[in-house]
């Protein structure tokens, strides 16, 4: 059997990050300049089932008997037997390599979520539609984050700008012209799981102030939609810093978040905000192309681990 390759980009959440877990709008893009491929190679001389997992990014390398239950690939091959009734999976090797850094806002989780579920699919002889991809690895999010709102998988799984509402059908975005983002890591691995389980939290404690923030980070997302589709950048870049600012107000900024988004504005960006579940991760600024440089640079010099271009369009 020929190898099978699926590859999955990076996101980043442009607006309407936590708010989107609680219904409200939000708005994602897919970041190409960083991905996640998964090759499925043919083991024809090990017995049915069999598969092994070499992960070059986390270093594991291991048989899918040595796995958690929990595991992405025992839960994708779970998903798969169930959904698409495949009762036995050919022996195979799979091999991951990714430059999605791990548990950073730019949802590496979800993109090996699609590419298990796209490339074990074909290698099994289906070939699913992005809409039933996309289906499935929200199946696989839901192990892995518990209420997750189905924007990472989504944006993801199209390869396309989204307006996420969730619950309702992806609406794709165009934009007239293309966006110049910039997005640097703050180099702290942060997990979504227990940064949504603490707005949970505070949400249930403080009802007089945190369901007004998310519905206002949920206004901040719907006026965007259409300041992003006629590329108004300048109106873009405003409500990008007023997104930042309720999200500090919610508490999942931190400081080398704060330091990296000053810098971007300082150096002339013209928005910028925590991407992601935040308390470290990544953050994304909004540059005017010919100034792409010497935000990056600034970025760079205020502390950030990496900080890479992005063009969506
Ligand atoms: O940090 P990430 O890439 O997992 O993004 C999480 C986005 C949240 O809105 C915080 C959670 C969600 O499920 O939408």
């Amino acid at each position: 059997m020929p190898a099978i390759t699926s590859k999955s980009p990076g996101k980043s959440i442009l607006f309407g990050e936590h708010a989107v877990v609680y219904g409200f709008p939000a708005i994602a893009v897919p970041v190409n300049s960083v991905q996640l491929k998964l090759t499925l190679l043919g083991a024809p001389d090990q017995p049915q089932g069999s598969i092994r997992l070499r992960n070059r990014e986390t270093g594991e390398d291991a048989l899918l008997s040595d796995l958690d239950e929990t595991h992405p690939l025992n839960t994708a091959l779970r998903v798969l037997a169930s959904e698409l009734k495949i009762d036995h999976f050919p022996a195979a090797l799979l091999d991951i390599s990714s430059t999605i850094p791990i548990a950073s806002g730019l949802g590496s989780s979800a993109a090996l979520a699609v590419a298990l579920v796209r490339g074990l699919s074909q290698y099994t002889g289906f070939k699913l539609s992005d809409q039933r991809v996309n289906d499935l690895a929200y199946e696989l999010e839901k192990v892995q984050h518990g209420t997750p709102s189905g924007i990472d998988n989504s944006v993801i799984a199209f390869n396309k700008p989204i307006y996420y509402v969730k619950g309702q059908p992806v609406e794709f975005l165009s934009f007239e012209k293309p966006l110049t983002l910039v997005i640097a890591d703050t180099g702290i691995r942060s997990f979504t799981r227990e940064v949504v389980a603490e707005v949970r939290a505070r949400r249930e404690k403080e009802p007089q102030v945190v369901p007004s923030l998310l519905f206002r980070i949920g206004d901040v997302a719907l006026a965007a939609k259409d300041k992003l589709v006629h590329t108004d950048l300048s109106a873009v870049g405003s409500l990008m810093n007023e997104n930042h600012q309720l999200l500090q107000s919610l508490g999942v900024s931190c400081e080398e978040l704060d330091t990296l988004v000053n810098a971007a504005l300082q150096a002339g960006a013209l928005g910028a905000k925590l991407c992601g579940s935040g308390k470290g991760g990544n953050m994304v600024a909004l540059a005017q192309p010919e100034s792409v440089e010497v935000v990056r640079a600034a970025l760079l010099k205020a502390g950030a681990k990496r900080a890479l271009t992005a063009e969506v369009q």
